[in-house]
């Protein structure tokens, strides 16, 4: 058992992982001139800020800072050790990786037992899912499931099975496996019961759900009663494993369809898209059992720009999606909503119509958010009726008057008034009324955004003192031409003044001294202190000549050693008042001394 990986490995790794492709997996990114750019997934951000240089096989966030290549982007994204994410590769990759090579996971200490708590819901799935497909004791829900058009595919596609009606099978069956019951209580799978005398099984004679984390392993179960018994859905509480606010479920197979389709689509319930996966709407999440939280925003907005949500089509569906609506447009995304004929909820209306049906006419004839509210408007009113009309015209008009672009104001006047043969003007003076209750603020969206955007060009462009510019400039170039290296080592040496910077030097000079090839892909791959691959994927990121001539060179070289001797006279200077004041005229007169010599110096 070793505890490295040889190095051919992590190169052969290192050149066959394609950044943009990995990073891809994790966030939405578009191609601006040579770089991708994208939301970053490591700070919360309206504007992107993050990107990805396919030709150095790097990545840097101008907001935040963070940056390295893919392994410290699998690092930081998945805290991953550095074995951990060259393996993680290497699979991805294809790869022949040593079969003797000790994964080392230490990086995140299993304290809280989740690795156990893990293994159970593994197994307990594996075990549900046998129980309903292949026991007398599972026949009644595999029936009831069939019955309600399930096929065997999508049972097994989605790994669904069946909790006995018993209250300690399994945790018996636990047991006997070597769980410990009070961590099998905090994973949610046992209760404990209240006269403190043991457990027994949290789901039974239900329908399990299984629900997994956004990398693919099990973190939960839903249970469902087989008839109406109370409550229809039992889900596992929150655990370590399981944060409702966070999880989306099925997002782990569907992210990569959102990303091919540049669009997911939202549902209420995980029955739902179960139906709409069967219909070929493979892009499908769903919360669990709560409203679309501002993190669940975050997780999508990162991966795609557009969403579709299809909620229930009753007044507590409409609710919801126009709380998700806001949310949504907060972080910036396109919503339109997918409208199901009354009464239905997207899996009544699969099983009704056909997934065909489904996908033709809901998910893709979805309609922008106005038009869902003026549908929503027109119901039960009877618009040849003078009153049902006029109210149905002002509830419009209020919403009008809440966009925030005028040009979309514009829009929907022009099609209200066709639609009734009005005025546009009447219906603007209208408008006009209802702007001015809503009041200032009301339309402050757009200046919120566009005022994160410039902070973030604000700090991008920061102003960096001459001498912190010059130490950038002179490691941007020592790691363009190693022939700088040697320059640089012979004039400064580790006089640089930031200690980051003196820390990136000296990793360069000690690369020179190996006789490293030095490309931006072979400096990033030894590295394994985050702060410095950041400096380094910066540094890596500004825009250089390609040829460094003497002139400028001496310029840098010049601004970065005077700096220092600044800081000294400075220092001196202090330290020669002082002794002024101590009425040390000794040490003062030696003082100036030394500052005179500094100071000619500087030239
Ligand atoms: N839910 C829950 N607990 C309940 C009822 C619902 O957690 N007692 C959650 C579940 O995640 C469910 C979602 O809310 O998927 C939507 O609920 P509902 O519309 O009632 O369920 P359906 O998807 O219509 O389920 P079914 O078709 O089996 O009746
Ligand atoms: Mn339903």
């Amino acid at each position: 058992m070793g505890n490295r990986i040889p190095d051919e490995i992590v190169d052969q790794v290192q050149k066959s992982a394609d950044i943009v492709e990995v990073i891809g997996d994790y966030v939405q990114l578009k191609k601006q001139g040579r770089n991708y750019f994208g939301l970053c997934p490591f700070h919360g951000e309206n504007t992107p800020s993050f990107s990805v240089s396919p030709d150095k096989q790097i990545f840097h966030c101008f907001g935040c800072g963070a940056g390295g290549n893919v392994f410290s982007f699998l690092r930081q994204m998945e805290g991953y050790s550095f074995t951990e994410s060259v393996s993680h590769l290497a699979d991805k990759y294809q790869i022949d990786f040593p079969d003797d090579i000790t994964i080392n996971t230490a990086s995140r200490p299993d304290s809280s037992g989740e690795q156990k708590m893990a293994e159970a819901h593994e197994l307990l799935k594996k075990f549900y899912h046998h129980l309903l497909m292949n026991t007398k004791e599972g026949q009644d829900a595999l029936d009831y499931l069939l019955s309600r058009g399930f096929t065997k595919e999508l049972i097994d596609e989605f790994e669904i099975g069946y909790a006995l009606d018993s209250w300690d099978f399994m945790t018996k069956f636990l047991a006997k496996r070597g769980f410990k019951e009070e961590l099998m209580e905090k994973a949610g799978l046992l209760i404990r019961r209240e006269d403190g005398s043991g457990y027994f099984d949290r789901f039974r004679n239900r329908i399990i759900f299984p629900i997994h984390d956004h990398h693919g392993a099990v973190a939960a179960f839903s249970g469902r009663a087989l008839g109406d018994q109370q409550p229809k859905y039992m889900n596992s509480p929150e655990t370590p494993l399981f944060h409702k606010s966070k999880l989306l479920y099925n997002f782990h197979k569907a992210r990569l369809q959102i990303r091919k389709q540049e669009r997911a689509v939202l549902f209420e319930g995980f029955a739902d898209v179960i139906s709409a996966v069967s219909s070929g709407v493979k892009e499908s999440i769903a919360t669990m059992g709560t409203s679309l939280t501002e993190e669940h925003a975050k997780i999508l907005r990162r991966n795609v720009e557009e969403i579709i949500l299809c909620y229930d089509s009753d007044s507590a569906g409409y609710e919801a999606t126009l709380k998700a609506v806001d949310l949504l447009m907060k972080k910036d995304c396109k919503v339109r909503v997918a409208i199901i004929p009354d009464g239905l909820d997207p899996d009544d209306y699969v099983k009704r119509y056909g997934g065909e049906k489904f996908k033709n006419d809901i998910i893709n004839a979805s309609v922008t958010v106005m038009a869902f509210k003026m549908q929503f408007f027109r119901k039960g009113k009877n618009l040849s009726d003078e009153g049902d009309r006029l109210a149905y015209i002002k509830s419009v008009l209020k919403e009008i008057s809440a966009l925030s672009g005028s040009l979309e104001q514009e829009v929907y006047l022009k099609q209200l008034a066709a639609e009734f043969s009005l005025s546009q003007e009447s219906l603007a003076e209208q408008l006009a009324v209802f702007s001015k209750q809503n009041g200032p603020g009301q339309n402050n969206r757009e200046t919120q955004t566009r005022r994160a955007h410039i902070t973030t060009k604000a700090r991008q462009k920061r102003l960096r003192p001459a001498h912190e510019n010059a130490e950038r400039l002179l490691l941007a170039h020592m790691l363009r031409d190693r022939g700088v290296i040697k320059k640089v080592l012979d004039r400064i040496g580790f006089e640089f003044n930031l200690d980051e910077h003196r820390a990136l030097a000296a990793y360069l000079y000690a690369l020179y001294e190996e006789g490293a090839e030095l490309t931006p892909q072979n400096a990033m791959s030894k590295l394994q202190d985050d702060t410095i691959s950041q400096l380094l994927s910066d540094i890596l990121m500004l825009q250089i000549n390609q040829e460094l001539s003497e002139a400028e060179l001496s310029d840098y070289v010049k601004k970065v050693l005077n700096h220092r001797k600044w800081s000294m006279i400075k220092e001196k200077e202090q330290e020669r008042a002082e002794a002024e004041r101590q009425k040390d005229f000794l040490t003062a007169a030696s003082l100036a001394q030394e500052i005179i010599t500094l100071n000619r110096s500087l030239k």
